[in-house]
């Protein structure tokens, strides 16, 4: 993880509400399953009442859309149902959320092109900072042209990264 992201992850301990918006391109694929492995996590822990969850897209493609219908089945066989509906990022969501994960490098440089402040953009980390191991790579891949194991490999990613974060901000948990 890097140094600001520790120390963003630091402040958000101390939180009465934790809000995370996790993004990618779509808000399709990665980031709407995304927020319902955090969802889920939280729940499962008892502190739903806690977090803040949702996410956006910094695309305009699919608005108003349910996630990628690939990315709900795969979902649903883990017991998430994905009901977000695609919305994209907005200038207010920098100053709404304590943490805004981006899934890749892309989404990534977007968000610091769409950042209104020097405060918004320490808000900004990257889902590959929480991976457990950082041979899993650098990023979480798009897998819209990919089949079911990218989808998979998705998910698993996001489950990885989410428990990781959620264990930073709870020690307890
Ligand atoms: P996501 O995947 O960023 O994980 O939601 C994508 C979904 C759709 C498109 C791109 C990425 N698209 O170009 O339509």
């Amino acid at each position: 993880m890097k140094p600001e992201t520790e120390r963003l992850v630091d402040s958000l301990r101390q939180k009465e509400k934790i809000k995370v918006l996790f993004v990618c391109l779509g808000n399709i694929c990665r980031s709407p399953a995304a927020e319902g492995v955090m969802k889920s996590i939280a729940e499962a822990s008892g502190e739903g009442a806690r977090w803040e969850i949702d996410s956006a897209g910094t695309g305009d493609y699919h608005i108003g859309d349910l996630p990628d219908r690939r990315m709900r089945v795969h979902a649903s066989r883990r017991g998430l149902t994905l009901d977000h509906r695609c919305r994209q990022i907005k200038s207010y969501d920098f100053e709404e959320f304590d943490i805004i994960i981006g899934m890749d490098d892309s989404n990534l440089q977007n968000l610091h092109r769409l950042s209104p402040s020097v405060e918004a953009e320490r808000k900004i980390a990257g889902m590959a900072e929480f991976f457990t191991d950082s041979r899993m790579g650098d990023a979480v891949p798009d897998p819209y042209y990919e089949g079911s194991e990218g989808f998979e490999l998705v998910l698993d990613m996001l489950d990885d990264a989410c428990n990781n974060l959620y264990r930073l901000v709870t020690p307890s948990y």
